[in-house]
């Protein structure tokens, strides 16, 4: 097979299936992705992308001629040999992912063929080898996805490392994996498939933990007047720790973390084995969402008819994404005791407005903040440590920030007035 031209299948087009198509273009494969949902699939045919991801637009139009965006499995099929499964596995109630999409992929590919599939989305330990217990002469290939929404194109292109999982059968589906990621570096790390489906779990519950573990410390900083802004900088610098995924903040949200940090302890439950840590990382994130809470109570009593603004609402910035966003929890919350929930996100309105139908939606962070008892940053977009402090403070009923993300600059809100108070950082002295 000829890596510079071979065609490549996406099945499932949204976030990692986009970005997997429009990055294989770019590299000049022509790509045939497919969805069962028709209306995305005419978006995109006109060139409109269907979430907010930096420079997806841009690139999708540079490779237009080069994807064919189609419903048809039968014209995936016909015009490629290789399928990457890309299609969601959102948690089911009891917690463990939900595979009914990836097995209707897997349905879908005739008994025989000599087509490879590529497990791109994230599935418990176990689920290659079920897959071909059904299938036996399935050629399969575990090759997980490690994007990060908001820099998925820049990570795409420049992966850490390319994990290809692979079990007797199917090396040379697994070559051929290698050798379309082989133009973009990253160690290669070729293993079994149960190995690789478990490095993607691992992976996830590790970062999610070490978030859980820096918001503990926040919280035992707030009791003892240190700094966790200092603490992680003096931490991270230690090689062995390093510097990423230590900012306290009100936790982890978006479709990754919480669902895949669920199904790993679900995994291990069914397998008989009490995974305790990540009882704790789940407990620990849930709660710390709720602590604002507390901590506007701290400063204006009873929340009953206060006017609160949410600035940012998507579980980071840089993206349109509201799934397990922190803001959900948090606004159910204040209503919960009364409170009138005010919200500006930039790009996340329309995704939000139907997730939190009692939430205002204002035009801008200015407008939100006019009139409000305290605001609460949720998402870090850069343009909310832009605003005219000093001019908000002037439109706001009382000049209550609580920082959820550690974001802005706590002593020049204090000296425009405000009553600022971050995730673990001290009290001034004078108690402002
Ligand atoms: N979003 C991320 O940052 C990210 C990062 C790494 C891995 N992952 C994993 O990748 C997978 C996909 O995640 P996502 O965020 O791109 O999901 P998504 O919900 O954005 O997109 C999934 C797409 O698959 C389509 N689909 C569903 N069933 C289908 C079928 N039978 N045939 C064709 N298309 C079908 C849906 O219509 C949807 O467009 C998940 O397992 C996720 O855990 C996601």
């Amino acid at each position: 097979m000829d890596a510079e031209r071979e065609a490549v299948g996406v099945v499932g087009v949204g976030w990692v299936g986009l970005v997997t198509a429009t990055c294989f273009a770019e590299l000049g494969h022509p790509i045939v992705a497919l969805d069962v949902n028709e209306e995305k699939v005419e978006s995109l045919r006109r060139g409109e992308v269907t979430i907010h991801e930096p420079g997806l637009a841009e690139l999708l139009e540079k490779n237009s001629e080069r994807i064919t965006f189609t419903t048809s499995m039968g014209e995936v099929l016909a015009a490629t040999r290789i399928l990457f499964c890309c299609v969601d596995t959102p948690p089911t109630y009891s917690g463990d992912a939900d595979l009914s999409r990836v097995r209707s992929v897997v349905a879908q590919i005739p008994e025989g063929s000599e087509h490879a599939l590529v497990m791109k989305s994230t599935v418990p330990s176990g689920t290659g080898a079920s897959i071909r217990r059904d299938k036996p002469d399935l050629r399969y290939v575990s090759c997980p996805e490690f994007l990060k929404e908001g820099s998925a194109i820049e990570d795409f292109m420049h992966p850490d490392r390319v994990v290809v999982g692979v079990d007797e059968g199917s090396e040379e589906a697994a070559d051929a994996v290698e050798r379309l990621y082989q133009p973009l570096g990253g160690e290669m790390v070729r293993t079994d498939v149960a190995s690789a489906e478990m490095i993607k779990l691992a992976s996830n519950a590790f970062l999610a933990t070490k978030i859980s573990f820096i918001n503990e410390i926040a919280n035992v900083c707030e009791q003892t007047g240190a700094d966790v802004i200092e603490v992680a900088r003096g931490m991270g610098l230690d090689e062995r720790i390093g510097a990423s995924f230590l900012r306290a903040g009100i936790g982890y949200g978006g479709s990754c973390f919480p669902k895949d940090v669920s199904a790993l302890k679900q995994l291990a439950g069914n397998s008989g084995y009490h995974f305790q840590l990540l009882n704790a990382v789940i407990e620990v994130n849930e709660l710390q969402k709720r602590r604002v809470i507390a901590k506007l109570e701290k400063h204006l009593g009873s929340l009953a008819d206060k006017r609160i603004a949410l600035l940012g609402l998507a579980f980071k910035p840089d993206t349109d994404d509201m799934r397990e966003a922190s803001s959900l929890v948090l606004s159910a919350r204040l209503q919960g005791e009364g409170a009138e929930v005010v919200a500006y996100d930039p790009v996340a309105e329309e995704s939000a407005a139907s997730m939190l139908p009692d939430v205002e939606m204002a035009s801008s962070a200015t407008a939100a903040l006019e009139g409000a008892d305290a605001a609460v940053l949720v998402t870090e977009w850069p343009e909310f440590s832009e605003l005219d402090w000093a001019m908000v403070r002037e439109s706001m009923a009382s000049p209550v920030l609580i920082d959820g993300r550690n974001y802005l600059d706590s002593d020049a809100l204090r000296a425009a007035g405000f009553v600022y108070d971050g995730i673990g950082r001290p009290d001034p002295p004078d108690g402002t």
